[in-house]
């Protein structure tokens, strides 16, 4: 339950976290908060596009948690990006969710305008103490590799879908090749494999639920990721995966479930950079 991944930066993440994505309206998100810190989540991963993190904010004061004790993400929308926008737009999150920091901030989308200038906001920003440490999310390898012919730090997590049916074997060599984190969004596929033969297989052979097998194989290919859910017992369950492990055997029938299916948009192509290539 306390598994911590340090980051190329130095700065430590719990491997597991909590997903905020539509958990709307305060009454939910104090519940959902509550629920989740108690049973031992300290990673909470919101964004400027799910448009809760004042009621974020409001949770964690009510619940009056040491600052200190959670690890707390927040994204730049697509609309905040370019240099000034992304820091006035990050000092706005900060004022929502009543914090003098995040621990990690992500470009949330990779978009051709503005593409080094919000990268270079992000190092600003880190050097100034908004945020401990600055990553990416749904960057491609292409996207990464046009980044590193201009920056100065390199992202030290890179947030993606990433679930049996969208396995990203290549992306998850490239990141860990260049020591940055992989985080699973979606680890659950939005719910859509959970009625999987060859999970439900492997879920009764360790009395486990499909999800919880699904985690725990993230789990063991050593990426972060941060599950959502609303309902208590889920919560629950959802980090209940520390007593179990998957063979080999089972981690490779799960990794074949690979359907390249994404769920969610398809990242952006960065042209000027696929030109030169
Ligand atoms: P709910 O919030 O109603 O529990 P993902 O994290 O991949 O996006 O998937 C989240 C979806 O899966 C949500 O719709 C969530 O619904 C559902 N979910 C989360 N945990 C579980 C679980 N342990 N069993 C079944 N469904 C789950």
């Amino acid at each position: 339950k306390d598994n911590i991944l340090t980051l190329a930066d130095g700065n430590r993440m719990p491997q597991e976290g909590f997903g905020l994505y539509k958990v709307d309206g305060q009454e939910m998100m104090d519940r959902a908060i509550a629920k989740a810190y108690d049973e031992g989540y300290r990673l909470f991963d919101t964004a400027q596009l799910y448009g809760n993190e004042q009621a974020v904010g409001n949770a964690f004061q009510s619940l009056a948690i040491p600052r200190d004790n959670i690890f707390v993400t927040t994204k730049v929308a697509e609309e905040n990006q370019g240099y000034e926008r992304a820091i006035a737009s990050v000092k706005e999150s900060l004022h929502k969710l009543k914090m003098d920091y995040v621990d990690l901030l992500l470009v949330h989308w990779p978009i051709e305008r503005s593409f080094f200038d919000t990268w270079r906001a992000f190092e600003a920003m880190k050097k100034e103490g908004l945020t401990k440490s600055i990553g990416v999310s749904n960057y491609q390898m292409i996207h990464l590799q046009y980044l590193a012919t201009q920056a100065t730090e390199m992202p030290v997590v890179d947030q993606i879908e990433l679930h049996p049916l969208l396995t990203q074997k290549p992306l998850l060599k490239f990141n860990s090749d260049h020591q940055i984190v992989t985080q699973a969004w979606s680890p659950l596929g939005r719910g859509a494999i959970l009625k999987e033969p060859v999970l439900q297989e492997i879920a009764v052979a360790h009395g486990k639920s499909t999800a919880q097998v699904i985690l725990r194989w993230h789990l063991q290919n050593g990426v972060s990721f941060i599950p959502k859910s609303i309902h208590e017992e889920r919560i629950a369950q959802n980090t209940d995966i520390y007593d179990f492990e998957l063979t080999d055997r089972e981690m490779t029938k799960i990794d074949a479930l690979n359907a390249y299916h994404r769920t969610g948009r398809e990242p952006e192509l960065v042209y000027e950079y696929n030109k030169q290539y």
